[in-house]
């Protein structure tokens, strides 16, 4: 029997390398989309947490913008930088391949650098895949579809973000609900269809009603939607790691479910949402009001 050890990360054999596993790619991803699997994304901003994320299972790590709130301690992302984001990249992408990590890495692009013009879009997206992420993620729909397509056709991936996106928190005037009423939905179907004809590989649906999320879904054939309070019928959830271990300063959102609850280890709890996720426990669409 080969011997073992036990680490943060798990049961590791003791003194050979880990068995390689295949890194998550684009393909795997739209697979999966296909075959129906729910795709699990959680964020994570440093080294340990990203590798723990890993071992439980998680198939993509968004190292969001969120971090200046949960991080930084500021009131709202519009603060984050682009050098603040790539040195949590790089920190992310060190602590994956400390432990021969397979998860697929988003580097967001924070507000003001990218809404200049398409190639400031390029320098920013450029450093943050030079920091080690895998794809970039940029927020809103319209003026945002030419960046996708510029971006896309010079090899970077790229995950669009609408419904609220928490850059332009002032402009919506606060933390709600979007695509509610005709005009809306309309407005969020058009620009779902127009960023994925752009190229865009991932689309994150945040607080969207359930209905138009699936629908949304549904429309999309070469593009897999990540919802965070949009109801469980997208391609993939994610959630901000403190807001699911319930470490948040802040009040949860009400879509937000507290894993640690029940599990006597942060991975335990990441792995319960990945189970939950899998096998459609997670989100629970009684919870929204919306
Ligand atoms: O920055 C972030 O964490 C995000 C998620 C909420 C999707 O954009």
């Amino acid at each position: 029997m080969s011997e073992t050890t036990n680490t943060p990360y798990g049961t590791l054999p003791a003194a050979s390398p880990l068995p390689p596993r295949k890194p998550v790619s684009l393909p795997r991803l739209q697979e999966m989309r296909e075959r129906g699997e729910k795709i699990t994304m959680l964020t994570a901003y440093d080294a340990t947490f990203a590798a723990v994320a890993d071992a439980a299972g998680l198939e993509c790590i968004l190292v969001g913008d969120s971090l200046g709130m949960v991080c930084q301690g500021l009131a709202s992302t519009v603060g984050v930088t682009l050098e603040t984001m790539c040195y949590h990249t790089e920190s992310v992408v060190r602590g994956l391949r400390r432990v021969q990590g397979t998860a697929w890495v988003i580097g967001d692009l924070p507000f003001g650098s990218y809404q200049e013009s398409r190639e400031q879009a390029l320098r920013s997206a450029t450093a943050l895949m030079q920091a080690g992420a895998h794809m970039v993620k940029l927020e809103g729909g319209g003026w945002t579809t030419e960046t996708v397509r510029f971006l896309v056709e010079r090899g970077i991936p790229v995950c669009a973000h609408l419904g609220l996106t928490p850059q332009t928190v002032h402009a919506l005037g606060g933390y709600r609900v979007q695509g509610r009423g005709d005009l809306a939905a309309e407005q969020l179907r058009r620009e779902s269809l127009a960023l994925q004809d752009a190229g865009a590989a991932m689309l994150v649906l945040e607080m969207v009603p359930a209905a138009l999320a699936t629908e949304v879904t549904q429309s999309l054939a070469r593009c897999a939607t990540i919802g965070i309070g949009a109801g469980k019928g997208t391609a993939g959830q994610v959630l901000v790691m403190h807001d699911m271990l319930g470490i948040n300063l802040r009040k949860n959102p009400k879509f937000v479910r507290n894993f640690m609850q029940g599990q006597d280890s942060v991975r335990a709890a990441m792995a319960a949402y990945v189970a939950a996720v899998k096998d459609g426990s997670f989100p629970d669409d009684s919870l929204h009001a919306w």
